[in-house]
């Protein structure tokens, strides 16, 4: 290997470049760019409206941006459908998560295995064996993931007797559950106690060590900010007004005003 190849900076797991969403006559984005380091946690933060969601939803496939480049990866995802965006590492939680009520909290997790299993419709349907071993594999795993986010209690549990916020730790096991290598989480501690979000920083520090993950979260909780990510991307009505550390945006003027009148720091 060359010199030049040895020096270059490791690959970002996620690059952003020039992301321009409308809707309409309506900018929602503006020209964003950034990257997501590999093996970091990257804070998306921004007042209501700024557009952190319609920018996971570009980056998931759920939208298709106007104009720029998602790269995962160094590969260009903008024209891939959000179904197969896991098979390329990425998993997401939602703001406000879906889940099968009418299920088990395990059963809703094991629905990330799905990127996974062996054959297609019609072996699930007939439980091949491929499938029925697959699928042991998948409640095993699941239910170790429960356990190590503190949800094991609730496996068996329906999936509409746990709280809301409960709802986004059992999306996060369905998210993991896929084997991701970028992950994207909206607002995960919104409706958890002060308590709750302790121990949501520990998870999330541990799973992204254990799972050599690299994470951008969505937060208002800056709280959570400050306390797990390296860098963190201002946005502003659809455009990029700052990037730098959690306490560089907080006591950055631009950033104050864009909050003007909403709560900054919890
Ligand atoms: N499908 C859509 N059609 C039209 N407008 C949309 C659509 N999705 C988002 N928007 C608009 O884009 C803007 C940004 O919304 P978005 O949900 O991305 O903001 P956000 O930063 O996630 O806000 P919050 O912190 O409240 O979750 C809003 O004005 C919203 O109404
Ligand atoms: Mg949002």
């Amino acid at each position: 290997m060359g010199t030049t190849t040895e020096h270059q900076a490791p690959q970002p797991a996620l690059s952003v470049r020039d992301l321009s969403l409308h809707f309409g006559g309506i900018t929602v984005l503006d020209g964003v760019s950034f990257d997501a380091p590999q093996g970091g946690i990257l804070g998306l933060v921004g007042p209501n409206g700024a557009g952190k969601t319609s920018l996971f939803n570009c980056i998931s496939g759920h939208y298709q941006p106007s104009s720029g480049s998602i790269l995962v990866e160094g590969t260009e995802t903008v024209r891939v459908p959000a179904w197969r965006m896991a098979k390329l590492g990425l998993a997401r939680t939602f703001q406000h998560p879906a889940l099968r009520l009418d299920a088990s909290v395990l059963e809703n997790v094991m629905l990330g295995a799905h990127s996974w299993m062996p054959g297609g419709p019609v072996s699930w349907a007939l439980r091949l064996p491929p499938t029925r071993r697959r699928e042991r594999e998948a409640r095993a795993t699941a239910l170790q993931l429960l356990e190590q986010t503190g949800l094991g209690w609730a496996a068996a549990m329906p999936a509409d007797e746990l709280s809301h916020g409960l709802h986004k730790g059992v999306e996060l096991c369905r998210a993991l559950l896929s084997r991701p290598r970028l992950l994207l989480l909206d607002e995960p501690a919104a409706g958890l106690s002060h308590g709750e979000v302790e121990q949501l920083i520990g998870t999330v520090r541990a799973v992204r060590r254990d799972f050599d993950l690299t994470v951008v979260v969505v937060e208002h909780h800056m709280g959570l900010i400050s306390a797990l990510t390296d860098r963190v991307v201002v946005l502003d009505h659809g455009a990029k007004l700052m990037e730098g550390t959690a306490a560089q945006a907080q006591s950055d003027p631009r950033v104050v005003e864009a909050y003007l009148g909403k709560e900054v720091a919890r």
